[in-house]
């Protein structure tokens, strides 16, 4: 996609549009794709637009040492081509334009970027919709898409209420001035600022964070199956190997599989310390993949047979999983055959 313009937002992050009319969902993330040093490396994100907007954007932040944010909030320009995968993600739900539904939102950081986009889709698209997000930051300059959504609130005056979270910052309130633990994302329930009674809930940022505010719900009378959640970083390696192990004499076959993608079947062999991923890349170059640590879902496919168990799960929910996803970059065969399919 050829790169239409670089905004610089924050101090430290940018928000890069594409020339596209691309269609997504809101709350869906690209994968970017770029050759540093002859190393192909892949790194998801969230687009940061509404979806009925006909706008392809995503706002990215500068990690220190990061290799692609490095890159992307300091080199890259308008004009430059980027490799990018289609839309993909699920951190999303259905539009009911009839509907007057309330929602949830708490957003840490970067964490803004589908939160964003979620928000403006549902502003316009469902007119009697009305939305409380909580938005933790350390310091107001440090805060991502903030005139936006000062704009936003203004756009849709009475509708969209927004709490400002500083950790660094006085906020003239003692309940939003510093990092919410358990304790804290309880009373914020209790004032309302994150509504338990509220139809949906989606939340985006660090593990913790999320983890604790998605069992607070809960425990004030949220159903678990309205809260949604994306999670953009765990305590993954910075380059992490794209490549299957290499196949020796040595290598012991542990079992066989058959991956269906894009509509052709293939068989596999997968041998001790494969993901299935690892064996479907090597005979389907195609297998789609961006974080290979458990957290994007780009590799998601639907085990039709046999049993996985995954080493670790930070991008499928609880109903997912019981709908028969895995993600295969963290999926290792307790049978001897497996069956999945990517284009579910
Ligand atoms: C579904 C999804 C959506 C995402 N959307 C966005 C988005 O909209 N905007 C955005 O800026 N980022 C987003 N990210 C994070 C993004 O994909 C990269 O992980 C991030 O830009 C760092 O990549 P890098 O190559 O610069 O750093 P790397 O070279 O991968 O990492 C360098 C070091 O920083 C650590 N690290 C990686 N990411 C973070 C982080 N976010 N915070 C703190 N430490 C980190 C790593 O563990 C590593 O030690 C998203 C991630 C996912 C999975
Ligand atoms: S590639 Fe990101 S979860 Fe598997």
């Amino acid at each position: 996609m050829r790169v239409a313009s670089v905004a610089h937002d924050t101090d430290d992050s940018v928000i890069v549009s594409f020339d596209t009319e691309l269609e997504f969902a809101h709350g869906q993330h690209l994968t970017l794709r770029r050759e540093f040093d002859g190393t192909e490396v892949r790194r998801s994100y969230s687009i940061c637009s509404a979806a009925p907007s006909g706008e392809l954007r995503v706002a990215i932040k500068h990690v220190a040492g990061g290799v692609f944010s490095t890159w992307a909030t300091m080199e890259l320009k308008p004009g430059d081509k980027v490799d990018v995968m289609p839309p993909a993600g699920h951190f999303s739900h259905e539009l009911d334009p009839a509907a007057a539904r309330s929602y949830t939102m708490l957003a840490a950081g970067s964490g803004i970027t589908p939160v964003f986009s979620i928000m403006a889709t549902i502003l316009s698209s469902e007119p009697h919709a009305q939305v409380s997000l909580v938005y933790l930051n350390r310091t107001s300059q440090s805060t991502m898409l903030l005139d936006e959504l000062q704009d936003l609130r203004d756009r849709y005056l009475g509708r969209l209420s927004i709490a400002f979270a500083f950790t660094r910052e006085e906020t003239g309130g003692e309940l939003l001035s510093a990092r919410p633990d358990r304790a804290r994302l309880d009373r914020l329930i209790a004032a309302g600022f994150l509504p338990a009674d509220a139809d949906h809930a989606f939340l985006c940022g660090p593990i913790k964070l999320i983890t604790e505010a998605e069992q607070a719900l809960v425990a004030a009378g949220m159903s678990g199956s309205a809260v949604h959640r994306e999670i953009f970083t765990t305590n993954q390696p910075g380059r992490v190997s794209l490549a299957p192990q290499e196949v020796t004499e040595t290598s012991v076959a542990v079992a066989t599989g058959r991956a269906t993608l894009h509509g052709r079947a293939t068989r596999f062999d997968l041998y001790e310390g494969d993901s299935v991923l690892d064996a479907v890349q090597r005979v389907r170059p195609d297998a789609p993949f961006s974080c290979r640590s458990g957290v994007c879902s780009t590799c998601q496919a639907v085990l039709r047979d046999g049993k996985v168990e995954m080493t670790v799960n930070y991008g499928l929910s609880a109903a997912e999983v019981a709908r028969g996803y895995v993600l295969t970059c963290q999926a290792h065969p307790t049978t001897p055959t497996v069956d999945v399919d990517y284009d579910a």
